[in-house]
C-alpha cells in the first residue's frame, strides 16, 4: 500500500491530490460538528467530508476557518442533495452550500445520489446529465477543484458519460465488510475514478464481528482499524465518522500493519454485517 500517513494522498485524474483518509461527518449535528472538526484536524485529518443533507456545513466552515491550519492544506467535500438536482437548482444549491461553509472555493463537489428510473423513469438520465452540466461549469469556472459522484453504479456512470464533457474524478459509494462493492469499485479504478468508501465501519454494525476481531488481534488492532485497512488495501479512500477524539486517533492508526491476501479474501467474503446496504436503483428518496 502506498500510503503511510494521513497527509499521503490519492491523485485524481486532473492531478489534484486528495488526503488518503477522510473525516466523515454524516449524523454529526451542527451543534457538535465544530468541536469534532477542530479535534479531527488536531488528530491530523486534513480531508473533511460533508453534504448539504447533513445540515452541518455552517459549523464545519467555522471550524475550518478557525482551526489554525491554512485553508489550502485542507480538502473539503460537499454534495448536492436529491431535491436540488437539475441545472438551475444545482447551481443555487452550490451557492447556498458555499455561503453556509463561508469558503472561497470547494475542493470536491459530488452529486449525492443518481436520479433513478424507479422514481423518474426516462427522465432520470436527463436529470443526471443536467446536474452534471452544472458541476462541470462550476469546475470550469474554478469554484471547485474537482467534481464527482456518489452512489453511482457503473451503468449510471456509463449513461452519464454519453453526454458529459468532464469525466468524474471521484465516486463515493457505500463500502464496508459485508458490503464490498467490488464490481463498482473495480470499474471506477479501471476508468481512473478515485473510489471513496462511505460508512466504512458499516455504521459500526461490523465492529462486533468475530472474524474481524480475530484478524485484528493478530496485529494488536481493533475491528475498526481492520475495516479501514481492508478498504485502503483495495485502493479505496475511507471516510470514517466519529465524534470521539480517541476513536479519531484509532481510525487513523492504520499504517503500521498489512493484511495478507488470504485475510483480504476472507473479509471480501463476509456477508450480512449490517450497515445501510443501499441499492441506488431502489431508493425512493
Ligand atoms: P461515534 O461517533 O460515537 O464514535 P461509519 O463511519 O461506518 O458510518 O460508522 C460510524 C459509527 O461508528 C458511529 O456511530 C461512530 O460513533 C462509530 N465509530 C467510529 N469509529 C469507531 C471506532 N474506532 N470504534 C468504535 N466505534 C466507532
Amino acid at each position: 500500500m502506498e500510503w503511510n500517513k494521513l497527509t499521503d494522498h490519492f491523485t485524481m485524474h486532473n492531478k489534484i491530490t486528495i488526503p488518503c483518509i477522510g473525516y466523515g461527518t454524516y449524523k454529526t449535528s451542527e451543534e457538535e460538528v465544530y468541536d469534532a472538526v477542530i479535534s479531527a484536524v488536531k488528530a491530523g485529518y486534513r480531508h473533511i467530508d460533508t453534504a448539504a443533507f447533513y445540515r452541518n456545513e455552517a459549523g464545519i466552515g467555522r471550524a475550518i476557518r478557525e482551526c489554525g491550519v491554512p485553508r489550502e492544506e485542507l480538502f473539503i467535500t460537499s454534495k448536492v442533495w436529491n431535491t436540488d438536482r437539475g441545472y438551475e437548482k444545482t447551481k443555487k444549491a452550490f451557492a447556498d452550500s458555499m455561503e453556509r461553509l463561508g469558503l472561497a472555493y470547494l475542493d470536491l463537489y459530488l452529486i449525492h445520489w443518481p436520479a433513478n428510473k424507479k422514481q423518474f423513469g426516462d427522465e432520470a438520465k436527463k436529470i443526471n446529465a443536467e446536474t452534471w452540466k452544472a458541476l462541470e461549469e462550476l469546475y470550469e469556472e474554478g469554484k471547485i477543484r474537482a467534481i464527482g459522484l456518489s452512489n453511482f453504479l457503473p451503468h449510471h456512470i456509463e449513461e452519464l458519460m454519453e453526454t458529459a464533457s468532464v469525466k468524474p474524478m471521484v465516486d463515493q459509494i457505500e463500502f464496508h465488510p459485508g458490503w464490498a462493492q467490488l464490481e463498482a469499485s473495480e470499474y471506477c479504478k479501471k476508468n481512473g475514478i478515485v473510489v471513496e468508501a462511505w460508512s466504512p465501519l458499516g455504521r459500526k454494525d461490523a465492529l462486533e464481528n468475530e472474524v474481524l476481531r480475530g484478524i485484528g488481534e493478530k496485529y494488536g488492532k481493533g475491528t475498526a482499524q481492520v475495516c479501514i485497512r481492508w478498504i485502503m488495501q483495495h485502493g479505496i479512500l475511507p471516510l470514517p465518522k466519529t465524534v470521539n477524539p480517541g476513536r479519531m486517533a484509532e481510525n487513523a492508526d492504520v499504517f503500521d500493519f498489512e493484511l495478507t491476501a488470504e485475510e483480504m479474501e476472507t473479509i471480501d467474503g463476509l456477508k450480512d454485517l449490517g450497515g445501510q446496504c443501499a441499492l441506488p436503483d431502489e431508493v425512493d428518496f
